[in-house]
């Protein structure tokens, strides 16, 4: 092992986590990453191969089951986990799936990669990030605090129960020493976006679509010094969306 900082991130393999792992990797910590694909051959970083995990987060056996092999591969030490991954299912033609149609299998599904598979993560690694007085980011959104014409029911209350977990981590996690907080990005330009996102463009206050590497530079604050006195909260990066 060397002396590099590591972050276990979950759903490097585009968007907000691919920009999270070049934001880290520039300032040489090493990333340990997990998603449902094998390790993206067209973007490949130094190391990235030997540390993916090829796991399904919706499979909670499966997620339980990582912790063991997470664990072989620190040493004994964890200094950030960023839960990045996420899924925003959507009906036929791209409809948003409301309280009405949602089906509770699809709930469950979100239920599993948004919420669930933080908290297992989180408390399955506990003594290292304890160890290494290490921080936390769970990746809300803003469609957990209010409607939103894309968002589906059960997306939203999965990002708004993430930050509830937020809050209740950060109760629990900090005498430990880990603080734990959470991001809410607005509209970024990642494939989970809309047909129809540039008319809620035209409203933020910024009027622009954020980029994937302006959330990641939060998230590099959330898990730097520079927020050492700063846990249990949600940052919002959002362009103003919210006001
Ligand atoms: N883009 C936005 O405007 C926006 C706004 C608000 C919040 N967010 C949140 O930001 C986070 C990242 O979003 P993004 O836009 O970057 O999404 P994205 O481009 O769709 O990427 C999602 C990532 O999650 C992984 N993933 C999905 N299902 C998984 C599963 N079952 N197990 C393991 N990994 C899984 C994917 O990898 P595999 O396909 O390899 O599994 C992928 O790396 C999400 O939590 C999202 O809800 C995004």
């Amino acid at each position: 092992m060397d002396g590099r900082k590591v972050m276990l991130l979950t759903g490097a393999s585009r968007g907000i986590g691919h920009a999270t792992v070049k934001r880290f990797a520039r300032e040489g910590w090493r990333i340990i990453t997990c998603s449902r694909q094998p390790f993206p051959e067209q973007c490949p970083w130094g190391g990235g191969r030997e540390d993916h995990i090829q796991l399904d987060l919706g499979d909670p056996n499966a997620t339980i089951r990582a912790i063991d092999e997470i664990k072989s591969r620190l040493d004994g030490k964890l200094h950030a986990l960023v839960n990045n991954a996420g899924i925003s299912p959507k009906g036929e033609g791209g409809a948003r799936l409301n309280t009405i149609d949602t089906d509770l299998r699809t709930w469950g599904q979100v239920f599993h990669v948004n919420f669930f598979a933080s908290i297992v993560l989180a408390r399955g690694l506990k003594d290292e990030l304890s160890a290494a007085k290490g921080a936390v980011v769970n990746v809300t959104s803003i469609a957990g605090s209010r409607v939103h014409p894309f968002a589906g029911a059960a997306y939203s209350t999965s990002k708004a129960a993430l930050k509830a977990l937020t809050r209740e981590m950060a109760h629990d996690f900090g005498p430990m020493g880990v603080r734990v907080n959470a991001i809410a990005p607005g509209e970024i330009e990642t494939s989970i976006l809309s047909p129809g996102t540039e008319k809620i463009v035209e409203t933020l206050p910024l009027r622009r679509l954020g980029q994937p590497r302006e959330v990641a530079d939060v998230i590099w604050f959330l898990c730097s010094d520079a927020s050492s006195y700063v846990t249990g909260t949600e940052i919002e990066v959002n362009a103003g969306q919210h006001v």
